[in-house]
């Protein structure tokens, strides 16, 4: 049968590493994982207690498409609490993880065709959930002293339909700060275009609180998720915050594309949302592993990146050691048992000098992982 061109986007590469990482564990192999890019935590305790006891009494069958609107009041509360921002619950929508609401925002926002403008290194799913969408992700080549995330130089003489950035970002951790921020929705509002904001590590951040988009402008899409913070990954549950005059197409692309987001997800979500003392005891192990990640990658010879404000990530240039990131990842794993995630993803054009450490996992596992690398670059000659 035909298939499509549009549906012919990359696959994940570190999807290689982590089938790589499971046969060495089949075969007896003890390995240390730090290419995964989510929690090694459950969801709270509360969203689990919640759930079980609402369905006993729940059949738990479709929710109303922009969800449930208890959780919708309690997500305008929050940025009430996180950022002092006053938002209208009748203006978020709940959906199926921070992935769901790219489908929505790219649907809603553009026609096929049109130039979408993302920073690289990024996300990768962007860039694939764009082309299958028969839209264009156009890379900005974002510059290691703008910590690697766009700044307005870098689309002032494209022609773009929207701009998406994410703070803290995907694979660097770093963080937009108020007026870099204001600057890029300005220079993108200045061209007509749409302003995407990706907000899925807010919550995980370090020195200072992250900048939601919805502080500086209404004119805005923001995604978020209960993915990273809330540590719910497999819920496949997260929201999107939309203009007031948006809402209805929103409503509309999300009865027929989705009906709903996960109700029993709904429900957790909600609880999760209060678990304040389990969620502040994760972001204390994210605390404890960043900082042995500063202080054991340039042992292990791994010195050029920039400390995350924020996520689990270290993004770290390589290019001293290697031009092939794969297959440097592919050696780490072999002769080092860590698996580590090529820049390749992230970043097509540069990546292969590059690669991503995660700390999302237990602090004993990343000293332990920290240890194997200094070993490892010693050994082959690297230190
Ligand atoms: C920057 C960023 N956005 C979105 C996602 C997708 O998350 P989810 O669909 O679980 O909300 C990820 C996952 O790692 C991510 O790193």
């Amino acid at each position: 049968m035909r298939k499509s061109s549009r549906s012919t986007v990359d696959p994940f590469i570190v999807m290689d590493v982590m089938e790589a990482a499971r046969k060495a564990e089949a075969a007896g192999e003890h390995i240390i994982h730090m290419e995964v890019g989510q929690p090694g935590t459950a969801a709270p305790q509360a969203a689990q207690r919640v759930l079980a006891e609402t369905m006993r009494k729940d059949a738990m069958g479709y929710t109303v498409a922009l969800g449930l609107p208890a959780l919708r009041a309690r997500i305008a509360r929050l940025y009430g609490e996180w950022y002092n921002v006053d938002l209208n619950p009748e203006r978020i929508v709940v959906t199926s993880g921070s992935s769901s609401a790219f489908l929505l925002a790219f649907t809603a926002l553009f026609d096929a065709g049109d130039t979408v403008a993302i920073g690289a290194p990024g996300y990768p799913s962007y860039r694939q959930i764009l082309k299958a969408l028969s839209l264009n992700p156009l890379d900005l080549r974002s510059a290691p002293e703008n910590r690697l995330q766009p700044v307005p130089d870098d689309f002032a003489d494209l022609d773009i339909a929207g701009l998406m950035v994410a703070s803290p970002a995907n694979p660097t951790g770093t963080m937009l700060d108020k007026p870099a921020m204001q600057a890029l929705i300005d220079a993108t509002h200045a061209k007509g275009a749409s302003f995407i904001s990706d907000e899925i590590y807010h919550g995980i951040e370090y020195e200072a609180k992250a900048v939601t988009a919805l502080e500086l402008t209404d004119d805005c899409y923001v995604i978020n998720s209960f993915s990273k913070y809330f540590s719910m990954t497999g819920w496949r549950i997260g929201w999107m915050v939309v203009p007031e005059d948006h809402v209805r197409t929103v409503e509309r692309l999300a009865q027929n594309m989705f009906i709903c987001a996960p109700h029993v997800s709904q429900v957790a979500a909600l609880a999760a949302m209060d678990a304040t003392d389990e969620l502040e005891a994760n972001m204390a192990v994210y605390r404890k592993n960043r900082r042995l990640m500063l202080e054991g990658l340039p042992k292990a010879g791994f010195t050029k990146f920039a400390p995350p404000d924020g996520a689990f990530y270290v993004y770290v240039d390589v290019s001293d050691f290697t031009d092939d990131s794969r297959a440097f990842a592919a050696e780490i794993l072999e002769k080092a048992k860590v698996a580590v995630t090529p820049g390749l993803d992230f970043d097509p054009e540069r990546g292969h000098g590059t690669l991503r450490f995660s700390y999302a996992r237990f602090s004993a596992d990343i000293a332990e992982g920290l240890a194997r690398l200094e070993t490892f670059m010693r050994k082959y000659g690297h230190l």
